[in-house]
This record gives C-alpha cells, sequence and structure tokens, in this order.
C-alpha cells in the first residue's frame, strides 16, 4: 500500500500484507473455535501463567482448537533475554532518521528475530512522548511529537506484522515518567488526550495492531487497564480497535472492573483474571459475551497473523540461554546492514564550524572519553544494561535486548583511519582529565565522547532512579568537553545518550567546531559514527526533540516526590509539549526540533497547494478516528528540492500545519516529512498529501473532529524552525 517513489505522509488504513487475514475474516475464524470451547478454556486465552515461565508472558494451550498458547516477549528495540539475537537502534534513532522506509526494514528485521525465536507477541513498539525531557523511558520511543511518533509506530508494526508477529502498541496510556508510575494519576484534558496522547494509537489501529497494552498509570484517578472512557471509549469505541489488550506486567488491579472496562488479558497473572474471572463469570458480574469478546479478541490476533498454521515453536528461554530448551537459534540474518544504515541515517550533525566534517587528510586523531570504549565488563555485562560504561547504545531496563556485539568507536575510527595512514591515540577515561588534554594536544582533530543515561524503573544507576535527575552530560562531560577544547583547536564533540542534553557550557567554544549527535544507535554504533565522521554517509538525521539551553524552558517535568499516596500529573501544559511550547512561548531552543545539518545544500521552491480539508460530513460516534472522512486525501502539496552543493545527500523536508489563532494552538504542528535523495545540481520534487485529520482539532463538545474555520497555515521547512515556503489552504 504504501508508495516511497515520492512522499505520501498518509495511508489508508487497509493495509494488510498478502498473507494476513482480514480482522473480519479472523474474527470469523474465532468466533466458530470458541463455540468449542468452556469458560475454563476461554479465560486460558486471557490469562497469563504467572511466575517464571519460558518467555517473560505466556498463556495456556487449549487443546482442542489446536492453540498452542501465546509467548509474549521484551522489547521493542530486539527479543529480550535471548542470545543470538540484534540490538537493533532504539526508537528515539529510529525516529531521528526521519525515513519510513528505515524504519519499516527495522519493523521486518526485528519481527523475523521474534517469529524465529517462536515469540508469538513482541511487546512494541513503545509510542510515550518526551513530555517530560529526563524521564526515563523516553528514548524506548519516539520522540516529542505525536505525529513522528504516529509515523514511527505505523511503519513499525506494519513491519513487524509483516513477519507473522504480533506487534504491541504501548503504553496506552499518559505513561510518561518512571518515578510513581504505579502510584500516580495522569490528569489529561480531553483535546490534548485526542491531538497530542491519542495520534500515536489511532495510527497503531490504522496499521490493525494484535495488541495494545495499558499502561501502570491512573488516568484522571482510575488505573489504565480498568478505565472505561479511555479503553471501551476511546480505544474500542472511537479509534476501532480490532484486536486485544493486555495489562502491562502486573498493572491489573481488579477483576470485573478491569474486565468490564475492556481489559482482555491480564499479564503476567493469574492474579485477578484466572479463578476469579471464572468466579465473575459464574456470578455474573462479567458476563458471558464479555468472556467471549475478549477470547474472540484474542484469538482473531492468532488467526489474523496466521499464526495457527507453520508457525515456529518457542525455541528459547529467556531464564537461562543455557537451559536445554534454549536451542540458540541464531535469527539475526544479514540485520546488521539495516542496523548500520540506521545508525548513520540517525545521527544529527548540530555543528560543523570552517566544514571541519567530513575528515580530510588527517595525519592524527585524538579519541577521548570512556563512551568511546569497551565497557569493562563486556557489552551485556550489567542485567537490563544497567550501567553506563563504555559507548552507549541502548537505556536500560526491560526496553533492553542482549547485544550479539557492540562496536565501540574507538576501534571503528582506528580502523578506518588506518586505510588512511592517520594515526590514532586515545584515552578513554572521563575523570583524568590531564590525560585527555595528552590525548588532545597537537592532533589534527580531538573527539570527546560523552554520554547521557535513563531507563526504566527505581533501581538507580548512578544516582538516577530510572528518569534522569537532570540534563547534563553524565561523568562531568562537560569538563572533560571543556579541558579537550583548551588543548585542541578542531575539538568535534560526540553525545551518546538517551534524550536532549544542555550543551551551553562548551556549545559556544571557538574551538569546538563540530557537534555530532550520534543518540542510541545499536550494536553498530561505531561504524555508523565513522561513516558519518569519514564522509561515507552524507548526514540527514534530524532531532526527534528539542535541545534546550535550561531544563527550565521545557514545559513540563518529572515529579521527583510525592506528597500524597497517589501523586497527581497535571498534563496542564496541555498541547503545548517540546518545541509547540518553545514556539508559542518565544523560547530561543539551542537546537529545534527537526534541526539538523548536511554536507550539503538545498534549496526550496515551487510551492503549490491543490484541495481542501472542509466539505462532506464531519463523523461522529464509535468509528470515527477510521473514518475516510477523516483519512482521506484532501490536500496535495507539492514543492521542488534543489541541491546546491558538491555531494549528494539526503534533505528531510518536514510539512507544518498552523490552525487559525482562535483555536488556540500551538504556532506550528508536524503533519508530513520525507527523506528525499538529490544529486548535485539536481531537483527532485516532493509530494505530501494530507488528511483533514491533520487539519482537525477534538471538538470537546461535540465529541468529534472538526476542521477549523479560518485560513490554516502550510509551513515547509528544513527543521521546525527553519522555514523555507508557506502556503495556506
Ligand atoms: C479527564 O479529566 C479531564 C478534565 O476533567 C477531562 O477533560 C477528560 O475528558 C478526562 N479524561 C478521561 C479519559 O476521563
Ligand atoms: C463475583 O466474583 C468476583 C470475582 O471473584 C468477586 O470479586 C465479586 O465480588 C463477586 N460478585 C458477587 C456479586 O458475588
Ligand atoms: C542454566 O542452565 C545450565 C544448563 O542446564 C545450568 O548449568 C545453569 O546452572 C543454569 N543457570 C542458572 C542461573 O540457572
Ligand atoms: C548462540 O548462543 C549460544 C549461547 O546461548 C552460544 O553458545 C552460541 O555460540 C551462539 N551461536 C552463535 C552462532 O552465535
Ligand atoms: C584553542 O586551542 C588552542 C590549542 O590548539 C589553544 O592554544 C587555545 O587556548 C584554545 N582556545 C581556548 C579559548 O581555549
Ligand atoms: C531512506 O533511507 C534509504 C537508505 O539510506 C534511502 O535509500 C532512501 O532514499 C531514504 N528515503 C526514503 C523515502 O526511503
Amino acid at each position: 500500500m504504501f508508495c516511497n517513489t515520492v512522499s505520501v505522509a498518509l495511508l489508508l488504513f487497509s493495509v494488510s500484507s498478502n498473507a494476513q487475514l482480514t480482522w473480519k475474516e479472523a474474527y470469523a475464524k474465532a468466533e466458530s473455535a470458541i463455540s468449542q470451547l468452556s469458560v475454563a478454556d476461554k479465560v486460558n486465552l486471557l490469562t497469563g501463567q504467572g511466575g517464571a515461565s519460558r518467555c517473560i508472558g505466556n498463556t495456556s494451550p487449549v487443546a482442542s482448537i489446536n492453540f498452542p498458547g501465546f509467548c509474549l516477549e521484551d522489547s521493542p528495540l530486539g527479543v529480550r533475554l535471548a542470545s543470538n539475537v540484534s540490538a537493533f537502534p532504539p526508537a528515539i534513532n529510529a525516529a531521528a532518521t526521519f525515513n519510513r522506509t528505515l524504519i519499516r526494514q527495522r519493523g521486518e528485521a526485528m519481527g523475523a528475530e521474534f517469529r524465529g525465536k517462536g515469540v508469538h507477541v513482541a511487546l512494541g513498539p513503545m509510542m510515550n512522548l518526551m513530555r517530560a525531557p529526563a524521564a526515563g523511558r523516553n528514548w524506548e520511543g519516539f520522540g516529542a511529537d505525536p505525529y513522528l511518533s504516529g509515523e514511527g509506530a505505523f511503519e513499525t508494526i506494519i513491519g513487524m506484522q509483516s513477519q507473522g508477529v504480533q506487534a504491541t502498541a504501548k503504553h496506552y496510556i499518559n505513561n510518561e515518567q518512571e518515578h510513581f508510575r504505579t502510584t500516580s494519576t495522569s490528569n489529561v484534558d480531553d483535546r490534548t488526550q485526542h491531538e497530542v496522547y491519542a495520534i500515536p494509537f489511532i495510527r497503531s489501529v490504522q496499521a490493525e495492531v494484535a495488541a495494545i497494552m495499558c499502561s501502570y498509570n491512573q488516568i484522571n484517578g482510575t488505573y489504565a487497564c480498568e478505565k472505561d472512557e479511555t479503553l471501551n471509549g476511546i480505544l474500542k469505541g472511537e479509534l476501532g480497535h480490532q484486536g486485544y489488550v493486555m495489562s502491562d506486567w502486573g498493572a491489573t488491579h481488579s477483576t470485573s472492573p478491569a474486565a468490564n472496562a475492556g481489559l482482555d488479558m491480564a499479564m503476567p497473572g493469574p492474579s485477578n483474571f484466572g479463578s476469579a474471572l471464572i468466579t465473575a463469570v459464574q456470578n455474573g458480574s462479567v458476563s458471558q459475551s464479555r468472556l467471549d469478546n475478549m477470547a474472540i479478541r484474542t484469538l482473531a490476533a492468532w488467526y489474523k497473523l496466521g499464526q495457527d498454521s507453520g508457525y515456529p515453536p518457542v525455541n528459547f528461554d529467556s531464564r537461562n540461554n543455557s537451559a536445554p530448551d534454549d536451542l540458540g537459534v541464531d535469527v539475526q540474518g544479514n540485520h546488521k546492514v539495516v542496523i548500520r544504515e540506521i545508525g548513520k541515517a540517525s545521527t544529527v550533525l548540530l555543528k560543523n564550524s570552517k566544514n571541519i566534517l567530513p575528515f580530510k587528510n588527517l595525519q592524527s586523531i585524538g579519541i577521548i572519553g570512556n563512551g568511546a570504549g569497551p565497557a569493562a565488563r563486556g557489552p551485556n555485562g550489567f542485567p537490563n544494561r544497567q550501567g553506563n560504561d563504555g559507548v552507549l547504545a541502548m537505556g536500560w531496563g526491560s526496553g533492553t535486548a542482549n547485544y550479539p556485539y557492540l562496536i565501540t568507536p574507538v576501534e571503528a575510527i582506528t580502523a578506518r583511519a588506518a586505510q588512511d595512514g592517520t594515526t590514532v591515540t586515545s584515552s578513554l577515561s572521563d575523570s583524568d582529565l590531564n590525560a585527555a588534554a595528552a590525548a588532545a594536544s597537537g592532533k589534527d582533530v580531538a573527539l570527546v565522547f560523552i554520554t547521557a543515561d535513563s531507563g526504566e524503573g527505581n533501581s538507580p544507576v548512578e544516582g538516577n532512579a530510572g528518569d534522569r535527575n537532570d540534563l547534563f552530560a553524565w561523568h562531568n562531560g562537560d569538563a572533560l568537553v571543556q579541558r579537550v577544547a583548551q588543548s585542541n583547536k578542531n575539538t568535534i564533540v560526540v553525545v551518546n545518550t538517551v534524550g536532549p542534553i544542555v550543551v551551553e557550557a562548551w556549545i559556544d567554544h571557538p574551538n569546538v567546531t563540530a557537534l555530532v549527535w550520534s543518540g542510541l544507535p545499536g550494536q553498530e554504533a561505531g561504524n555508523s559514527v565513522t561513516d558519518v565522521l569519514f564522509g561515507a554517509y552524507n548526514p540527514s538525521g534530524r532531532l526527534p526533540y528539542t535541545i534546550g539551553k535550561s531544563i527550565t524552558d521545557y514545559p513540563a517535568q518529572v515529579i521527583y516526590t510525592s506528597p500524597t499516596p497517589i501523586l497527581t500529573i497535571p498534563y496542564s501544559e496541555g498541547l503545548f509539549i517540546d518545541y509547540r511550547h518553545f514556539d508559542a512561548a518565544g523560547i530561543a531552543p539551542r537546537f529545534e526540533f527537526g534541526f539538523g545539518l548536511s554536507y550539503t545544500s538545498f534549496q526550496y521552491s515551487g510551492l503549490s497547494i491543490r484541495g481542501s480539508p472542509r466539505g462532506g460530513q464531519a463523523p461522529s460516534g464509535p468509528g470515527s478516528a477510521l473514518d475516510p472522512w477523516l483519512h482521506d486525501p484532501v490536500v496535495t502539496v507539492r514543492f521542488n528540492i534543489r541541491n546546491t552543493g558538491r555531494v549528494a545527500g539526503h534533505e528531510i523536508p518536514q510539512l507544518y500545519v498552523s490552525l487559525p489563532a482562535s483555536t488556540n494552538s500551538p504556532p506550528r504542528v508536524l503533519k508530513g516529512f520525507d527523506s528525499i535523495f538529490v544529486a548535485p545540481g539536481r531537483t527532485q520534487g516532493v509530494t505530501i498529501q494530507l488528511s483533514r485529520l491533520d487539519f482537525a482539532m477534538w471538538d470537546v463538545i461535540q465529541q468529534r473532529w472538526q476542521v477549523p474555520s479560518g485560513r490554516i497555515g502550510i509551513s515547509i521547512g528544513a527543521s521546525s524552525r527553519d522555514i523555507r515556503l508557506t502556503g495556506s489552504v
């Protein structure tokens, strides 16, 4: 369905690959199958076995319908707790490519690995938004913009499910910090819920995602896994989700309230479901028809993905990869190719004065910083990557996978430099500033690697309990950069980080000539950054979040202490997260959302806008979020991009929509992007199509999407602030 010869920013929602059944066909099979099942059989489909089992989540087999039980396994970046698997770049770097093709390919490759291990249900993608810049799991998602996150989720789900694996869109919903995640309530107004937090889930439902995971937190005072308004109301009603809803691990807090509000499967179980659900059906507090619906949704996902025939049996053991039932099947294929490709395409060049990059004719390179080298314990030395030593290529927690290997920058750069006869000197300590200065001094360039880490949960790493304590580089990274910059007039800073860090201590230092944002690139980390530094790849990555000058410039923060048993998290910034706030409040960021440099330059011209978002009957009531009225393309935007420099490269044009001021909307919101390859001197046409949803607001009175009246601005830019062409509808 997806056409990528030119840009098509919008996709219709019937995207089943040939091998897949439609939901309708899958429902018919599931309805027929459950007619043979007892209440206990149905409850088995819906209840995790709990305790220590082979996969991180397991349901029981039902022999009469040849149902093997589900194996559910983390994570959003690869198969967790398994051997001979790949460690893909996390979603935050996938997002930084702004390239749907690469995000799709990553999903396909991850899907192939889950399938190869016999996993039925992969627990990703994760799409919580970077509302608070220090929040611990931000790197597991696609950044701070709902549209970008939605496109990332869509492509990932299509890619994974094309391999026959069920994807799980998570965490539904408003799960945007780690502190008090199980004892907090996210209080979100209805318009913000729809226009910001629901968007990635709308796109997931359009991708026909099999499963959605409800989150740990409460919403307006009710646990997410028993919140009728968000599960039955928004997700299954408005959005039309046809698959099932599972709880996050331990996030089921009741039996009939949860089941009646729309929860279908309790993980890891069995508490609250299992025998309690059988009793609840027997005593009528959960109806027989609701139980049937829960079972049908679950079985339909299994039939839809074709898992009822020829699916590999589970062949690993997440508890112990050396156990006899773990066959160590190698599922990596040639995935390192797409991993390296995403690694380089997600590298964001933020500063390049004197065109110091790419390297030309260097005699000598100094490499400084612990983040350039290996970890003392090896890449998997910390369980769940819960430590920050050596090159940082993913955060910590359940959103991880074991590295099959991890290419360090120092080894990749040394190998590449040898081809040119360039000498490399390194100092891989963050604390020995004299050694850093010595390694930097007298070299043609000095590369200094700094990091910032975060992750899941509340077991602290270097004093950070999941969420970061601040936005500064770890290990006194600012002091390391400053010391190197005193000693070398071509200091190039490379940052491996989970999100924004404040760079004010040194960004304007005259000797800091370049800043390369490597993010979290996965197992090929060293090779990816080397490709960019030496010019084998012309950088095209763009920031999927804003880098502010101070943490207080951001509109929302992690709340670190709770005065009450249940912490209230008011989403009072509303629609204005990340760049939407910086733009509305007139705050100058250090580097804006969507920004990134190239080794060439591009010129934009020839904007044409055809069509109108108005007209026709607005949908209302259940199913409206999938209504073709909302999603069919109605406006076509065309323009040209010319490569005015000397090298070929990808430009990332971005389309921002500005609703009339009377709507109290952010000045500009992202509603389209593409990744366009242009040879030097050549011009490439770009087409972006927009749907009514791209122009719509959620009307809280009418409870439906509406296109506001008045002039709506369309801006085409190379970032959220570098606007090159403007028009309107
Ligand atoms: C949460 O409360 C706000 C404020 O009253 C309201 O606008 C919103 O619709 C509520 N959301 C849900 C899902 O209950
Ligand atoms: C029915 O069973 C459920 C689950 O065991 C229990 O929580 C509930 O109190 C019971 N209701 C009645 C009316 O017996
Ligand atoms: C893993 O399995 C192997 C082989 O059965 C066994 O020797 C080892 O003790 C197990 N490790 C753990 C931590 O249980
Ligand atoms: C697969 O993993 C096992 C450990 O579980 C290891 O012994 C074996 O060498 C691995 N095979 C390959 C091809 O990497
Ligand atoms: C820049 O580096 C040179 C060494 O190459 C040094 O002499 C100079 O003092 C540095 N500048 C600053 C402002 O530290
Ligand atoms: C995405 O990245 C690939 C690989 O670098 C490139 O070939 C392609 O032109 C990019 N853009 C799109 C839209 O696929």
